[in-house]
C-alpha cells in the first residue's frame, strides 16, 4: 500500500512555470519580473490601519466560521449593487483567496471521475485543485482569431454526461479578454440546458480599461448554479493577506463551508477588519490604482506593437498583455527562455496556459511600476533589434 494517497501522486504537480526556471539563474538582481500576476503597489495605508487597529483591540480570537458578520454585510452589499447578485450575508463565505475559495468548490461538487471544462487558454492552477478533488480536467478551446472569445458550440461538443461544471475566468487571464454579455448569455444557456454548475473566477472584475463586467450569476436562471469566487488580492494589492470570498446556491455554499470549516476553520479574525475598512473604503483608492495599471498597459501594449513580429491586441482587463509572438518564427517557450537569458526579463510562456496559449506570451504590466516597465520594454527592443540585425 502507498504512503502517498492517489489523489497526490496521480495529480499534477503545482508548477511556477519562468518564475521557477528565473529563480535558479545567478543574477538576480538584474533580472526584471513580468511573469507572476503579483500587484507592484503596496496595500493602501487605511487598509493597513484597519488591520493593525483591530490587532490591538483583541480581535485575535476564533470567529465566524463564514467569516465576520460586518464583513458578510458589506460583501453582500457589494455583491447586490456592482455585481447584481441577490446576495445577502448568510450567502456569503469569506475564504483564504480566491484559491482558497475555488479549492472548495471543487471539493463540494466533484465525485471521482466528474469532468470540468476549462476554456483553453486557461489560468492553469485550476486544473491541480480539480484533480486533487479526484476530477478530470477537459479543455475546449476559446477562438484565437476572435480575441479569444468564447464559442459555446466548441464548449458544447466537450459535453458529456459526466461532465459537471464549467470554469469561467473573467476577465480572463491569461487573454486580457472581459467576456460580453451575448457571451455569457451563450455559456449560461448552455450551462442550463445541460444542468453544469459554472465556476466564475472574477479575481480581476475591478482590472477592467475597456467595456464593462459582467458577473455570470447576474443572468437569469443562473445564480442558482453559479460558484462566484471573488478576492481582495489584484484589486486592493493584497495578495500576500490571503482573502477573498464566495457566493453560490445555499446547498453548494454549505458544503463549501464544510471544507473550509474542516480545513482552516475560518480566515484569520483580523485580516477580515483589513478587508473591511478595504471594501467599505474610499472607493477613489481603487480607481486609482486601476488608472495606473491602465497607464502601464498602455505604454507596453504599444511598445509591443513597435518590436518586430509581435502583435499585442489591448487587453480590456487584467494586469496581462497576451501578445502574438508567431511572426517571430520562434515558439513561445523559446522565446521566452531566450528574453530571460538575453534580455533579463521574465515573461510567461503562451504554452503554460494550454495548446491555444502556443504562439504568444503572458507579460504582466501590473507587477512592476512604470520606470521598471520602461526599462523592461528598453531591453526587449534591443533583443528584437539584435534578431534583426543578424538576420
Ligand atoms: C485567474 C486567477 N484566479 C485566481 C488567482 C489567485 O488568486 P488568490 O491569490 O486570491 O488566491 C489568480 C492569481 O494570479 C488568477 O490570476
Amino acid at each position: 500500500m502507498s504512503r502517498i494517497a492517489a489523489r497526490i501522486t496521480s495529480s499534477a504537480p503545482k508548477n511556477y512555470g519562468m518564475y521557477a526556471k528565473a529563480a535558479r539563474l545567478p543574477n538576480q538582481r538584474e533580472l526584471i519580473h513580468l511573469e507572476l500576476g503579483q500587484p507592484a503597489h503596496d496595500t493602501p495605508e487605511h487598509i493597513k490601519a484597519a488591520t493593525i487597529t483591530a490587532l490591538t483591540d483583541g480581535k485575535v480570537h476564533y470567529s465566524d466560521l463564514s467569516g465576520i458578520v460586518p464583513l458578510r454585510t458589506a460583501i453582500a452589499h457589494k455583491l447586490r449593487t456592482f455585481n447584481g447578485i441577490a446576495a445577502t450575508a448568510d450567502d456569503v463565505l469569506v475564504t483564504n483567496g480566491l484559491t482558497h475559495g475555488s479549492f472548495a468548490a471543487f471539493f463540494a461538487i466533484l465525485d471521482p471521475g466528474d469532468e470540468v471544462i476549462l476554456l483553453d487558454p486557461h489560468y492553469p492552477q485550476h486544473a491541480g485543485k480539480i484533480e486533487l478533488a479526484r476530477g478530470r480536467v477537459v479543455s475546449a478551446p476559446l477562438d484565437a482569431e476572435r480575441g479569444f472569445s468564447i464559442r459555446a458550440d466548441w464548449i458544447e461538443a466537450e459535453v458529456n454526461p459526466r461532465t459537471k461544471a464549467i470554469v469561467l475566468v473573467n476577465p480572463s487571464n491569461p487573454s486580457g479578454r472581459v467576456y460580453g454579455r451575448d457571451e455569457l448569455e451563450a455559456l449560461a444557456e448552455l450551462a442550463i440546458r445541460h444542468d453544469l454548475i459554472v465556476i466564475s473566477d472574477e479575481v480581476y472584475e475591478y482590472n477592467v480599461y475597456e467595456g464593462r463586467h459582467t458577473s455570470i450569476a447576474s443572468l437569469p436562471g443562473m445564480a442558482e448554479r453559479t460558484v462566484s469566487l471573488f478576492a481582495f488580492t489584484k484589486s486592493y494589492a493584497m495578495d500576500g493577506w490571503r482573502i477573498g470570498y464566495a457566493t453560490a446556491a445555499p446547498d453548494i455554499l454549505s458544503a463549501m463551508l464544510k471544507v473550509t470549516a474542516n480545513d482552516v476553520t475560518h480566515v484569520n479574525t483580523f485580516v477580515q477588519y483589513g478587508a473591511l475598512a478595504a471594501i467599505t473604503g474610499d472607493p477613489l483608492v481603487l480607481r486609482s490604482m486601476v488608472d495606473d495599471e491602465r497607464a502601464k498597459r498602455d505604454f507596453l501594449v504599444d511598445a509591443l506593437n513597435r518590436m518586430p513580429g509581435v502583435v499585442c491586441p489591448l487587453p480590456q482587463g487584467t494586469i496581462y498583455a497576451f501578445p502574438d509572438i508567431r511572426r517571430t518564427g520562434l515558439d513561445s517557450q523559446t522565446l521566452a527562455d531566450r528574453l530571460l537569458e538575453q534580455a533579463g526579463v521574465v515573461v510567461e510562456s503562451g504554452a503554460f496556459y494550454g495548446a491555444q496559449g502556443e504562439g504568444y506570451l503572458r507579460i504582466c504590466f501590473g507587477s512592476q511600476t512604470l520606470p521598471v516597465i520602461e526599462t523592461a520594454v528598453s531591453r526587449l527592443e534591443a533583443f528584437f533589434k539584435s534578431r534583426t540585425t543578424r538576420i
